[in-house]
Order: structure tokens, then C-alpha cells, then sequence
């Protein structure tokens, strides 16, 4: 059933393009169906370009024969669309669950719109349930873990934080060499201020919250598809 409401997700955020467009791809199961679904079309001639938001979702890309670039070539997309992990009224997102968070904020940056594509259970009242992924410098691990620790603790955060590992044990490394320590907050409160303070600390890269970046989505649940735009 999930995978069914994400496709119908996707689905609808076709609609969002049209032929010449610069698009960014986002990533995670979501947006995957959207490439197979922009595939499909440029199989059958539709012209775009697009900056994919992870190695996965340029492997994908390629496989279907998507044309893509990089923000080298061109400076703006006209539209991402991207999956999340959370989104909440005032379209503030939760992202990176699946630890592409700073190539799709860059991204994301770069684009006229950002447009995210759930199924309905990512619309929350408040951030945070999701654990706050930030990507951090391998250098000095411990010295960041304990700042973000600290911050945590200031925000009321109300659970722990934990550096990502793969199945097999080792820390995970994101496409740009770093590592993802998900904090977990329980409620975000103050996402602005969080956002702030979380990049103060020297060893944070990135964190995954997204604010101001998106202002339309699309969430399917078993009753339909809902557009919601701010
Ligand atoms: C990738 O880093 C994430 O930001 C994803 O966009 C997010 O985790 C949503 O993924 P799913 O569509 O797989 O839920």
C-alpha cells in the first residue's frame, strides 16, 4: 500500500513539468518513482535536464536515459520535486533519512520551487518525531557529536543521538565523504532557531532541516492526492 501512495504521489507531481524544464531529482522511494515516471516520458520524447540529488538517483537517472548536468553547467532548475520525512504545516521538512540532505538542500536552493511528493503519514504538527539527521565532518566526530549534544539539551531535545552505521557495522559515508548523526528531538519547537544554532557548531556540514525551500506538496493518502501550496 505504501509503495502504491507514493507512486500516486509521483503521479500527481507530474503534473508539475513540462517539456524544457531544468529539473532537480530528488531521492529516497518516493522520488524514485518520479524518475521511473520522467523516464517513461523521455522515452517518449520529452526534453529536460536534471541535476540528480545523489549518486542512486544518477545511476537511476542514467539507466533510463534521463539527460543530466550539474549546478556547474547551469546556475537554476526551474523545479525539484523530492520525497521527505516530515512536513509540517508551514512546509518545513525533515530531511534526510536517506543521507542525501545536503545535495538535495543544494538543490533545492538552486530551484524555483521546490515540490515534495509524501504519502500522508510524512504531515506531521510538529517536527521532530523523525530524528534530526545532521551530516558532520569525519574530522573531530567526538568534539561535534558532544556540541550537537549540547545543543540538543538546550532545544529540550528528548531523546539521544546516534552516528549512522551501515548494516554491517561502520559508519555510514554520505556521497560527499561525511558522516549522519540523527538526533532524536521527539518535538522541534523552535525549527529556525535549531537551525541556526546547529550550524555554529564548526564540525556540522549540513543538517536536514528545510526551511523556506518548499512551498508546495503533494500527499497521497487512501482517499486521493491532496496539492497543498503556501
Ligand atoms: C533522502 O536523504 C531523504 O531526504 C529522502 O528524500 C527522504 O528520506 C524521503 O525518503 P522516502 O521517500 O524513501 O520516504
Amino acid at each position: 500500500m505504501s509503495e502504491e501512495l507514493k507512486r500516486k504521489a509521483a503521479e500527481a507531481a507530474m503534473g508539475e513539468i513540462s517539456s524544457g524544464m531544468r529539473i532537480g531529482l530528488g531521492t529516497g522511494s518516493t522520488a524514485r518513482h518520479f524518475v521511473d515516471l520522467l523516464g517513461a516520458e523521455v522515452a517518449r520524447g520529452f526534453q529536460c535536464l536534471c541535476v540528480p540529488t545523489s549518486e542512486a538517483t544518477a545511476a537511476q537517472a542514467r539507466g533510463l536515459a534521463i539527460p543530466l548536468t550539474t549546478l556547474e553547467e547551469i546556475d537554476r532548475l526551474d523545479v525539484t520535486i523530492d520525497g521527505t520525512d516530515e512536513i509540517d504545516g508551514a512546509f518545513r521538512l525533515i530531511k534526510g533519512g536517506g543521507a542525501a540532505l545536503l545535495r538535495e538542500k543544494i538543490v533545492a536552493a538552486a530551484s524555483e520551487r521546490m515540490v515534495v511528493i509524501a504519502d500522508d503519514s510524512k504531515l506531521v504538527e510538529t517536527l521532530g518525531r523523525f530524528p534530526l539527521p545532521i551530516e558532520v565532518n569525519p574530522f573531530g566526530l567526538a568534539a561535534t557529536a558532544r556540541a550537537i549534544g549540547e545543543a540538543m539539551a538546550r532545544f529540550g531535545a528528548e531523546g539521544g543521538h546516534a552516528l549512522r552505521r551501515k548494516p554491517d557495522g561502520t559508519a555510514l559515508l554520505t556521497d560527499g565523504g561525511h558522516h549522519i548523526i540523527d538526533a532524536s528531538f521527539g518535538r522541534i519547537s523552535d525549527a529556525e532557531a535549531l537551525s541556526g544554532a546547529l550550524l555554529e557548531i564548526p564540525g556540522v556540514v549540513q543538517h536536514g532541516l528545510f526551511i523556506g525551500l518548499c512551498s508546495e506538496a503533494y500527499l497521497a493518502s487512501v482517499s486521493g492526492t491532496i496539492r497543498l501550496s503556501g
